[in-house]
Formats: structure tokens, sequence, C-alpha cells
């Protein structure tokens, strides 16, 4: 049952390897600021193979967690120390993460006649100078003038209480900010009612979460009717201009 590997992957490149099946590494990547907590999946369970954690545990199949600085480089068993990176379930918890940290992380399960193995990227980065975010981690967003716009706080679930309204925090150029009225907050969202101009910029969202905090950053810009009128109305004006000297 725990072979039957989704069709979705079938497309996908994996080679066979000391009897262990390898589907490289996973589309997922994982992208923090030094200083955050953050869990890595073992992506087998999330896309490869039609079992969860417990399913493969009871089948008695064992998952172990290796690491490499990069693809083909040597891969190393991890060792927890149970705190700060610990092994829970089908996950790697890191409370938080060190620069050290990046590389990529191989998630196995196998027993004595079954092996699959998927590799998974975590970028551990720092804040850009002057800045609270890393302008190569961030999200990107469009929104259309006067049109309403929704920016949500991305991939936190890992950190957020079930029936507990998360506390998040919104800045705007690292900075806090007096939002204006029309601009309303909803448990990971912040809902812009009515896009300006000048809400192009750089949105961070701050998540307490066991004495660290979870940064995500989006960059918005804002297109849409404003520039063409604009241009319509200099347009407008030229013609009126080139048509008045005609008359002078
Ligand atoms: C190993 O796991 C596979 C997949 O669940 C199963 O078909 C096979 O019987 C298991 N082998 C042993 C020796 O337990
Ligand atoms: C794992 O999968 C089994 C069978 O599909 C399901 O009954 C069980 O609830 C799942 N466990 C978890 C923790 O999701
Ligand atoms: C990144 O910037 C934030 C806000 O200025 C700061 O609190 C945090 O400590 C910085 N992180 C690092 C790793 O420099
Ligand atoms: C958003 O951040 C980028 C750098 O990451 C910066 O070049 C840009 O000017 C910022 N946008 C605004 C509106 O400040």
């Amino acid at each position: 049952m725990l072979l039957g590997i989704l069709t979705n992957f079938s497309s996908f490149f994996f080679i066979v390897a000391d009897g262990c099946t390898d589907w490289s590494v996973d589309i997922k990547k994982y992208q923090v600021l030094v200083g955050e907590p953050v869990r890595i999946k073992c992506a087998l369970f999330y896309g490869y193979i039609r079992a969860n954690y417990s399913l493969a545990q009871s089948a008695g199949l064992s998952l172990m967690w290796y690491k490499s600085s990069g693809p083909g480089d040597f891969e190393e068993p991890i060792a927890f120390d149970g705190t700060r990176m610990s092994k829970e379930e089908d996950s790697i918890w890191f409370r938080p993460t060190l620069v050290q940290d990046s590389g990529l992380y191989a998630c196995v399960i196998r027993n004595s006649t079954y092996c699959m193995k998927v590799s998974i990227s975590l970028t551990v980065g720092e804040n850009d100078t002057g800045l609270c975010y890393n302008s190569k981690m961030k999200y990107f967003e469009k929104a259309e003038l006067s049109k309403s716009k929704e920016i949500s706080c991305r991939d936190i679930e890992d950190f957020l209480t079930p029936y507990k309204e998360p506390e998040i925090l919104w800045y705007k150029e690292c900075r806090t900010k007096t939002w204006r009225p029309s601009i309303i907050f909803k448990r990971n969202i912040l809902l812009i009612r009515e896009v300006r101009e000048d809400d192009i910029g750089n949105y961070t969202c701050e998540l307490k979460y066991g004495g660290f905090v979870v940064r995500r950053t989006t960059e918005l810009t804002v297109t849409g009717k404003y520039t063409n009128l604009h241009i319509r109305f200099y347009c407008l004006l030229e013609a009126y201009s080139i048509h008045s000297a005609n008359q002078i």
C-alpha cells in the first residue's frame, strides 16, 4: 500500500541507488530569517506516498534524516539535541534556526526491503542592512488601484494555536504605522478596502511564537486605471497644447 506512488509525480525524475528510490529535491523550499523557528516536514508524506507518518510507523517503517550542504554532497545523519533542533513525528523543528542550518535535509523512510528518499531545501538568511527582512525572501503581490486587496501573513500555520486568534503585528517599510481606518486586520490578513497609489511597498507581519518571532514580508505593487488615466490625461494635454500652438 505504501508503494503506491501518486500519479501526479510520475513525470518527476527519480533514481534508485542502494535500493532507495531518490526523488531528489522537493519543490517546496523553506526560507527563513536567522533566529526564527521553522518546521521542516518530510515531503514524502505530502505527495509522494499514500501514507502519513503514523501509518508508516505502524507498518514498521523508520524515518531517518540526513543533512548535506548541497546536491551530491556527503550526507551526514543529524544529531538532534532535542531542544534547539528536534525530530517530532514527520518533521524537524528548529527553535530557532542558525545560519549554518542552511542546506538540504534528506528524509528517508525504510525497512529491510523498501526505501524512499526526498531532500528538502532550507535557506536561513539574514536581514538586509537596516531592514527587517531579506529581500531575496519576499513574497510578491499585485493590487489594482481602488479595488480591495488582501495581504496574508504566509506560511504561519505551524505557529498557530487552535481556537486562539493569532496576535500579528504589521509593519510597512519595517516601521510601525498608523493605518487608515479603511485598512482592516482579521486573523492573519491585512485587508486594504480601496487600494491607493501610496499602498505600494513592503509589508512585514510579525507573529510571536514561544519566545521567538516569525516574520514574513510581502512586496505589494499597485497597478491599474490610475496609470492609464494618467497617460491618457497627458496625451490629451499634449494634443491640446499642439492644437493651441497651431492656433497661435
Ligand atoms: C517494507 O515495507 C513495504 C511497504 O510498506 C512492505 O510492502 C514490505 O512488506 C515491508 N517489508 C518488510 C520486510 O517488512
Ligand atoms: C493517518 O492516516 C490514517 C489512514 O488514512 C488515518 O486514519 C489517520 O487519522 C491519519 N493520521 C493522522 C495523524 O493524520
Ligand atoms: C532583523 O530585523 C529585526 C527588526 O529590525 C530585528 O528585530 C532582528 O533582530 C533582525 N534579525 C537579525 C537576524 O538581524
Ligand atoms: C520595497 O523594498 C525594496 C527592497 O527590498 C525597495 O527597493 C523598495 O523601494 C521598497 N518599496 C518601497 C515603496 O519603499
